[in-house]
């Protein structure tokens, strides 16, 4: 029997599954002094970890002002991303200690989807999830089932051992698309692709469509790849295209905006 439709997988990569990153996520999953200081890697920050100073103020200044928080419980919730990896810690406006401003970004995210969903956000799945940073700071923030992680392979092994690391509380799995890891959960509460499902190819997204977003309850996208779904060179799926395949799906500005033409994108629920 021959398949219907199939994916040249060789041929249809996401901008990151370039060969050096995702080779450097193996060293450092693998070798304790390359993991050690790997969010510093240009081979990394080309792809993550590169959060800019103003854009770190901006999110700042959302977390204190509309979600109140006081700089103290924001050093303490952005522990576990301050050390490990030895990212780039910048000195801001009106704070007493360097901070992460990546970690900041995963901050502002977390508290954003905290009011999507109130404190039990159920089952979660992420797709692109980097060292697992916006997991470790959702975790403590939100009361979680469980987490189901979909990355590249090399980069799996990257958050396993970041995870690991961490004081990361929730059950978890950690699989590639392609794995037959579905025996073990095929359908979730909420599902997180932030900078992400935006990167990939069309014949990919479709994958994550079918199996992923089409089997959650709700779901939150920062969008990177404009209006017309193109990132890079990659053409992918548009604004309108998924406004008709999510259910109950919805655009709305990326705030603050890192790119001209980033959007939010999220769907299920009653909205
Ligand atoms: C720009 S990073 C964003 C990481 C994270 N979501 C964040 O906000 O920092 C893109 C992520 O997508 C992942 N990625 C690339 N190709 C992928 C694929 N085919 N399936 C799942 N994830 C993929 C990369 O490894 C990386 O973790």
């Amino acid at each position: 029997m021959f398949k219907t439709k199939s994916v040249n997988y060789k041929e249809c990569k996401s901008v990151s599954d370039n060969g050096e990153y995702p080779e450097l996520a193996l060293k450092a999953a693998l070798d304790p002094v390359t993991f050690s200081v790997f969010r510093r890697h240009h081979n990394y920050t080309r792809i993550l970890e590169h959060v800019s100073r103003k854009e770190g103020e901006q999110y700042l200044n959302i977390i204190r002002r509309e979600y109140k928080m006081k700089d103290d419980e924001i050093f303490q919730i952005l522990k576990p991303l301050m050390k490990v990896g030895n990212p780039k810690l910048l000195r801001l406006k009106g704070l007493s200690n360097k901070i992460s401003t990546t970690g900041l970004r995963y901050l502002k995210i977390a508290l954003d989807i905290k009011k999507i969903t109130g404190r039990n956000i159920g089952n979660v799945v992420e797709i692109g999830c980097g060292y697992g940073g916006q997991a470790i700071i959702l975790d403590q923030l939100i009361k979680i089932e469980s987490y189901t992680f979909y990355d590249l392979w090399q980069v799996n092994l990257l958050i396993k051992r970041f995870i690991e690391d961490s004081n990361f509380s929730t059950t978890y799995t950690i699989s590639t698309i392609k794995e037959d890891s579905f025996k073990c959960r095929n359908s979730w509460d909420f599902c997180i692709s932030n900078y992400a499902f935006s990167e990939l190819p069309k014949a990919i997204q479709e994958i994550y469509i079918n199996k992923i977003l089409n089997k959650t309850k709700k779901g939150f996208m920062l969008m990177n790849s404009g209006v017309s779904g193109k990132f890079g060179k990659i053409k992918n799926h548009s604004q309108k295209e998924l406004l008709n395949i999510l259910r109950n799906a919805s655009i709305y500005n990326e705030i603050p905006l890192t790119h001209i033409n980033n959007y939010l994108l999220t769907w299920g629920g009653d909205n």
